[in-house]
This record gives structure tokens, C-alpha cells and sequence, in this order.
């Protein structure tokens, strides 16, 4: 099984809506196996966005992901990773299809509500970013044995 990072960012927070995005990720097959909510501390954020830390955007996009709390969030399933990706739908809601998360809920893409890893080792090293071991819990949903062949 394959874990991905998940963060419900602070529009989606304000919105009211990560009950919704956790629905759909449940809902799916996927399974939470840690969270947390809090503001991100400056030293996560810079960690988290390293790769965007030079671009244009990046002075609005630091603002927008500190002005609130965010719920961050470890999920798991085979696949998970490209799964979520699919799940939550291309970076500009204006162009995500109908049935994503930002297809469905989202218009700007400085306010698209949610982020997901978009490779098994940005996964790995997202988690990592906000989660210690012991902070990832192991159990079993009772349709796991009918989910997969
Ligand atoms: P995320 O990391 O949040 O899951 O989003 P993503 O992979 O789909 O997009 P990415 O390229 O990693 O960009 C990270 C976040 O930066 C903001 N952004 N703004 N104004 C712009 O051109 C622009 N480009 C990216 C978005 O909030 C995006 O989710
Ligand atoms: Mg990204």
C-alpha cells in the first residue's frame, strides 16, 4: 500500500468544506492513517514549497498558506499517491473537470483548497516534513477485503 500527503489548505478550512474533501477520499476507498490541524510554522512551509520558493508566485502563495489553519493529513491505498492526484483534479480549478475536488469546489487556482503529492517520493518526503513515525496509525477498514481483488 502506498501513503500520500493530503492538506486541506485555509480557503478550504474557512469554506467549511473539509468534511467534503475528506467524503470523497473515504468515500473512494482510501484510508486516513494520520492528522493534524494547525497553522503550518514557517519552517514547514519553506520545507513543504522548496520547489517554488523562487517562482513569482511564491510571495502570495506563502501568505495564503499561513493566513489560517490548515488540516494536514496522511492517506493511504493502492496507488494512493496518483489516485488522490486524480481525485482532487489539475492545479487550475478553472480547468479541472467536473466530478474533482477544485473541478467541483474551487475557481482560483491561489485558492484551490486542497494539495496532494504529485509522486511517490514527494509523498514520502511530505509526510516526513509533518509527521513523525508514531504519528501514522495502523488499522483496518471493515470493506478492505472487498475493495481489492
Ligand atoms: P499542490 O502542490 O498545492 O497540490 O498543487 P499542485 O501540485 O497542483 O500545483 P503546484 O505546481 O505544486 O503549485 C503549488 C501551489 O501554488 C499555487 N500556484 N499558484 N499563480 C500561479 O501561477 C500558481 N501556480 C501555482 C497553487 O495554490 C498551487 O496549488
Ligand atoms: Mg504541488
Amino acid at each position: 500500500m502506498e501513503q500520500t500527503f493530503v492538506m486541506v489548505k485555509p480557503d478550504g478550512v474557512a469554506r467549511g468544506i473539509i468534511g467534503e474533501v475528506i467524503t470523497r477520499l473515504e468515500g473512494k476507498g482510501l484510508k486516513m492513517v494520520g492528522a493534524r490541524f494547525e497553522r503550518l510554522p514557517e519552517k514547514r512551509v519553506m520545507e513543504q514549497y522548496r520547489e517554488h520558493i523562487e517562482k513569482p508566485f511564491f510571495p502570495s502563495l506563502h501568505h495564503y498558506i499561513t493566513s489560517g489553519p490548515c488540516l494536514l493529513m496522511v492517506w493511504e491505498g493502492r496507488s494512493a499517491v496518483s489516485v488522490v492526484r486524480t481525485l482532487i483534479g489539475k492545479t487550475n480549478p478553472a480547468e479541472a473537470a467536473p466530478g474533482t475536488i477544485r473541478g467541483d469546489l474551487a475557481m482560483d487556482i491561489g485558492r484551490n483548497v486542497v494539495h496532494a503529492s504529485d509522486s511517490p517520493e514527494s509523498a514520502r518526503r511530505e509526510i516526513s516534513i509533518h509527521f513523525s513515525e508514531d504519528e501514522i496509525c495502523t488499522y483496518k477498514r471493515t470493506d478492505e477485503p472487498v475493495l481489492y481483488e
